[in-house]
């Protein structure tokens, strides 16, 4: 039978449970979320085991990363499923504040990143997001002083941002990306794909296949605007309204011309109804 986790509600509460594991001379991860736990997640947790002899979890849904029109209130909140689903996976502790404790009153420092944070990619898009994820996985990473902290392939600017971020400031955690979960037909597993409608859904997958086919192609040697001018017409054809599709520096998120800039990272954003989609590859 699987043990359910110690969940941490305030700051010394979880400062007690992981100075515990502590004492038993344990390395220990952290994986950041919020909540709405896929398989994804799963993956996450089970790689952040791999790594440290004790785990983390976050769920917090973060208020200073969504803008005023965004999802923020109505963002999938799942307590009961995920917690069983952590429990499963033998998860040592859950980490889970109110706005309140987070973000108390009078509340007036904030992280603001920079390179990578703005390479014109979602920054273009949703100005406020990055300052919002590095102040809280600033605070997360101060909270819970984990050795390892492990985040998802899919928000692969995000997975830039907060190790550029954990370096710079010198936080002694080292930030470990996994790979994306995908379904079968190749969509990236998402809390937000549940507010695609049964016939977005089945166009969704394009994404995925338009990227693997403009990567191909370079690979093949055909140019990277020839080949992403491709890729853009099928997922426009799909019926998406595109953000952005495009091949960066995989590390420094840089602009490039050539196969020879790399290694590279294919990234898209794109819209469906109203359900904004966003995923990556390797070129
Ligand atoms: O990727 C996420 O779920 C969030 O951006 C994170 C890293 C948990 C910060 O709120």
């Amino acid at each position: 039978m699987s043990r359910s986790p110690l969940i941490a509600r305030t700051v010394p509460t979880l400062r007690r449970a992981v100075d515990n594991l502590r004492k038993r001379k344990a390395t220990v991860a952290l994986v950041p979320t919020m909540g709405a736990l896929h398989d994804g997640h799963v993956s996450l947790v089970r790689l952040a085991k791999r790594r440290a002899n004790r785990v983390v979890v976050s769920i917090f849904v973060n208020p200073t990363q969504f803008a005023p029109t965004e999802d923020f209130g109505a963002y999938p909140r799942t307590w009961k499923a995920d917690i069983a689903k952590l429990a499963a996976e033998g998860v040592d502790i859950v980490w889970h504040p109110a706005v309140q404790a987070m973000y108390p009153q009078g509340f007036a420092t904030r992280i603001v990143p920079e390179g990578p944070a703005l390479a014109g990619l979602e920054d273009r898009f949703r100005p406020h997001f990055f300052g919002g994820v590095a102040t809280v996985v600033g605070k997360l990473f101060t909270q819970c002083r984990p050795d390892i902290a492990i985040f998802g392939e899919k928000d692969f600017q995000q997975l830039r941002v907060v190790t550029q971020m954990a370096g710079d400031l010198d936080l002694g955690i080292r930030v470990i990306g996994s790979r994306t979960v995908r379904e079968r037909d190749g969509l990236a597993m998402s809390s937000r794909n549940i507010y695609l409608t049964p016939d977005e859904r089945r166009i969704a997958p394009t994404l995925y296949r338009a990227m693997k086919e403009s990567a191909g192609r370079i690979r093949a040697g055909e140019t990277i605007t020839s080949a992403m001018a491709r890729g853009t017409e099928m997922i426009e054809a799909a019926g998406f309204a595109l953000d952005y599709f495009e091949v960066r520096h995989a590390e420094s998120l840089a602009p490039v011309t050539s196969r020879k800039d790399g290694p590279l990272r294919m990234l898209v954003a794109a819209k469906l109804g109203t359900t904004r989609l966003i995923d990556n590859i390797a070129v």
